[in-house]
């Protein structure tokens, strides 16, 4: 059976996960959140202390991670242990970045996230996802807003929930350094795919977001 698949890729912070989410429940599609698989090994890198690239790429036969769509809400369980909970810390995330630039974490990976879109109609999210994951997806969209944008966005949310937020020119800085990481790994870097639609949320809400990636996949697939 034919499936649709959409590609969603960006930076760090554009609100690729918060849209990808909102658009797919809007369509009865699943959402795919990949980073959520590097952040699961990142977390099994963690706990058996394998973060250097030769010790996880030893451990790579021992580490089963899936995700499972439960009423289409994704949860990620790493070797029979549901870990979506543990996955968010700061901790996870520096992890996460270092795994995935390990080219054997990225192929352990790279055919599960392929039989995912095989199997379903999947708003898929991350950074290699139009350019490696699902070269032949249905509508690849590129979703970027310019770093200042996006940390202070982060920076309000952080306010929000913690009063000793670091300020604003930290999170700028870290925003930077990841975008640098990102793009200039190796192995897959954040590219824009030729074939991709930009979509620049500098100046647009949430909604406007959702409304405009939600039409854009209507008319691409006559739904
Ligand atoms: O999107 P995120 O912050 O949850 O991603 C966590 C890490 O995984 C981040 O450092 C980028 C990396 N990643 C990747 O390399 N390829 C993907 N398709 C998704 C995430």
């Amino acid at each position: 059976m034919k499936t649709y698949n959409i590609a969603i890729d960006g930076p760090s912070g554009a609100g690729k996960s918060s849209i990808s989410r909102a658009v797919a429940e809007e369509l009865g599609f699943i959402h795919a959140d990949t980073g959520a698989l590097y952040r699961a090994i990142g977390l099994y890198a963690l706990r058996n202390e394998c973060l250097e690239e030769e010790k996880i790429t030893q451990e790579i036969d021992n580490i089963h991670v899936s995700l499972k769509f439960i009423g289409g809400v994704q949860r990620v369980i790493l070797n029979d242990e549901d870990v979506t909970e543990y996955i968010r810390t700061p901790e996870v995330s520096m992890a996460a970045s270092r795994v995935s630039a390990v080219g054997a974490v990225r192929a352990l990976l790279l055919g599960l996230q392929k039989k995912i879109a095989a199997e379903s109609n999947v708003i898929m999210d991350g950074r290699d996802i139009g350019m490696v994951v699902l070269p032949d997806a249905d509508l690849k969209i590129f979703l970027t807003a310019s770093a200042e944008e996006r940390a202070s966005r982060r920076y309000l949310e952080l306010q929000e929930k913690d009063e000793n937020c670091p300020p604003y020119e930290q999170i700028l800085e870290d925003i930077r350094q990841r975008d640098y990481n990102d793009s200039h790994r190796a192995i897959a870097p954040l590219r824009q795919a030729e074939d991709a639609v930009l979509v620049d949320s500098s100046h647009m809400g949430f909604n406007e977001v959702v409304e405009h990636v939600t039409a854009l996949i209507r008319d691409t697939l006559g739904l």
